[in-house]
């Protein structure tokens, strides 16, 4: 079990706080870069690293459980952290729609690195941000390769409960779901290894080869992602 966090309202205020003051930041042109934080919290990679390694003593399938969340999260709406939105007035929660009821875990630990961010450096780095370091984290974790995951994403303030009721689907036709990569920008490559992760999430656990093998190509496709 992951420690206990702080109330998800308060990291929601969090995420809002941070999506308002990336607002106000509009003018000036944002490239995603590694180097994001390297100045504003520079240990921000070590503490996503920590929080993991210690929810993964407990819970061996929290690695592809992150993988995951980076897939269903990126694939709605883009890297916006939309996923970690729960149900408000104006927000119906990506986290109900089927694809991702009961199945996609991992909130907890996402909960856990943001308050030891939080702490570490207040109002900085994005959820969206953590979401992907946490998948790249995962991976090498897992025994994959070790990549410099691009940063400065901004967190979205909308959820889009349709988009993500239509993630690709174990039920899909094979047509099908290639038009839901292609419509994200994502070819056949990146449609195989990223059906793969799903592999990798449900097998348990997955021996360290197929691991290796799943995450060299889930590693080099999720950068994609933007
Ligand atoms: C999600 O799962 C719960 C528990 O199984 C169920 O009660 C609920 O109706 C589901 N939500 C949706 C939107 O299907």
């Amino acid at each position: 079990m992951a420690s206990p966090s702080p109330a998800p309202a308060t990291l929601l205020a969090v995420c809002a706080l941070l999506a308002a003051m990336a607002l106000f930041q509009g003018a000036r042109a944002q490239q995603l870069s590694p180097a994001y934080y390297d100045e504003s919290c520079p240990h921000v990679y070590d503490t996503v690293r920590r929080v993991i390694q210690e929810a993964r003593t407990a819970d061996p399938r929290i690695l592809a459980n992150l993988v995951r969340l980076q897939f269903h999260d990126c694939f709605v709406n883009g890297c916006d952290g939309s996923l970690l939105l729960d149900d408000g007035p104006a927000i119906s929660s990506e986290k109900n729609a089927a694809p991702n009821n009961n199945s996609a875990r991992g909130f907890p630990v996402v909960d856990d690195i943001k308050a030891a961010l939080e702490s570490a450096c207040p109002g900085v780095v994005s959820c969206a941000d953590i979401v992907a370091l946490a998948a790249e984290v995962s991976v090498e974790l897992a025994g994959g390769p070790y990549w410099r995951v691009l940063l400065g994403r901004r967190d979205g303030t909308t959820a889009n409960f349709d988009a993500a009721d239509n993630l690709p689907s174990p039920t899909d036709a094979l047509n099908v779901l290639r038009q839901k990569f292609a419509d994200v920008g994502l070819d056949d490559t990146d449609f195989v290894a990223l059906q793969g992760t799903t592999t990798y999430s449900i097998t348990d656990p997955p021996s360290a080869p197929q691991i290796r093998y799943r995450s060299l190509y889930v590693s080099t496709r999720l950068e994609r992602y933007k």
